[in-house]
């Protein structure tokens, strides 16, 4: 029989391959898969809203029911506030950032970034949705209150990254540097067990994962290429929940793609709660993730905590042949203003 390794042995055992060896992160990984095991539960109930109260009326206890978004975000920022590492949270659910206080005087060196629910439109049709989450190691003195600075870190600077799917199984996805490793979580023991040892995406995969339905609102170049994905016979594969997508592109590759539209002209996703993290781990797992600029993702500069992107990212080979493809096409301005009758 193979032996079970659980989210908490195993963050333990790899404690040693993070670059400032201490607790410190360990404590951070395990608080967060705390508060995923409680959002799980709530997850799962999601089916009996209307025999526990919907939201925002009261349910059979007398208690408010909120949205579970709010409710992930919540939970999410008690485990973490309880941790003691952690001096800061920024959150896609919040405007600005939380401070956290010091717990027990302790210096807390890290900021945590999430987007507490993503896909969160799907939970009413019990489609698959996902935690995000990032951790920066603060840039301010240890000694005061965390500043907006800790948050605005490339994704180049993330120290560690993950997602939580609550699927057809609950999976803990992470990665700190050295790899991904994936955690399903095991709910006659209430454990995340190591299930996806070393991920690595496939150099090319069988799918492509757009939102067509905005096929008229995309740069000819997208569409073109969007075209060439259908004439390889592609199939196409989209949720609507990042995490779900990413998810299935991490293992068995493909081709991830949320271009700007007329609606979002700099892209939808957001840089700090969904595109920097799932980008880390890609490329972790040895793939590829960049703007429909062709900019790596990771190399971004960041202004703003809710700040947007394009991304095209998945399987090495298929973002390689993408960018070639785009640039090979593309229109140059010049022919461009030429039939136009502008020199
Ligand atoms: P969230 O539920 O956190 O707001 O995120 C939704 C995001 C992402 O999960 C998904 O890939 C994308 O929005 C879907 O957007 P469209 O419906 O515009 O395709
Ligand atoms: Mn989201
Ligand atoms: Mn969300």
């Amino acid at each position: 029989m193979n032996t079970i390794v659980t989210l908490d042995e195993f963050i333990i055992q790899r404690q040693k391959d993070f670059s400032y060896a201490s607790g410190e992160l360990t404590g951070l990984l395990r608080d967060i898969g705390v508060a995923a095991k409680i959002v799980n539960r709530e997850v799962n109930k999601a089916g009996l809203v209307n025999i526990i109260g919907v939201e925002g009326s009261e349910n059979s206890h007398g208690e408010s029911v909120q949205k579970l978004d709010m409710y992930a975000n919540d939970k999410l920022i008690d485990c973490l506030k309880n941790s003691g590492e952690c001096c800061g949270i920024a959150s896609e659910e919040n405007e600005s950032f939380i401070p956290i206080k010091s717990v027990a005087s302790k210096n807390a060196k890290y900021v945590v970034v999430f987007d507490p629910l993503d896909g969160s439109s799907n939970i009413d049709v019990n489609v698959s949705v996902g935690t995000i989450f990032g951790i920066y190691r603060r840039k301010s003195n240890v000694k005061g209150p965390c500043k907006l600075g800790d948050f605005l870190q490339k994704g180049t600077e993330l120290v560690a990254a993950g997602y939580v799917i609550y699927g057809t199984s609950t999976i803990l996805v992470y990665s700190t540097g050295s790899g991904v490793n994936g955690f399903t979580l095991d709910p006659s023991i209430g454990e995340f067990c190591l299930s996806h040892r070393d991920i690595k995406i496939p150099a090319r995969g069988q799918y492509y994962s757009v939102n067509q339905g905005y096929y008229l609102k995309f740069d000819v170049d997208m569409r073109r290429y969007i075209d060439y994905c259908s004439d390889l016979n592609l199939r196409l594969r989209y949720i609507g929940s990042m995490v779900s997508d990413i998810h299935r592109t991490l293992l068995v590759g493909g081709i991830f793609l949320y271009p700007n539209t007329r609606k979002y002209p700099n892209g939808k996703l957001r840089m700090l709660y969904e595109c920097n993290p799932l980008s880390y781990l890609i490329e972790q797992a040895g793939g590829k993730a960049i703007t429909t600029g062709m900019e790596r993702i990771l190399d971004i500069e960041m202004t703003d905590l809710h700040q947007r992107s394009t991304i095209v990212m998945g399987s090495p080979d298929m973002v390689d042949e993408m960018k070639a493809f785009v640039q090979r096409y593309s229109i140059p301005a010049v022919s461009k203003n030429s039939a136009n009758g502008v020199s």
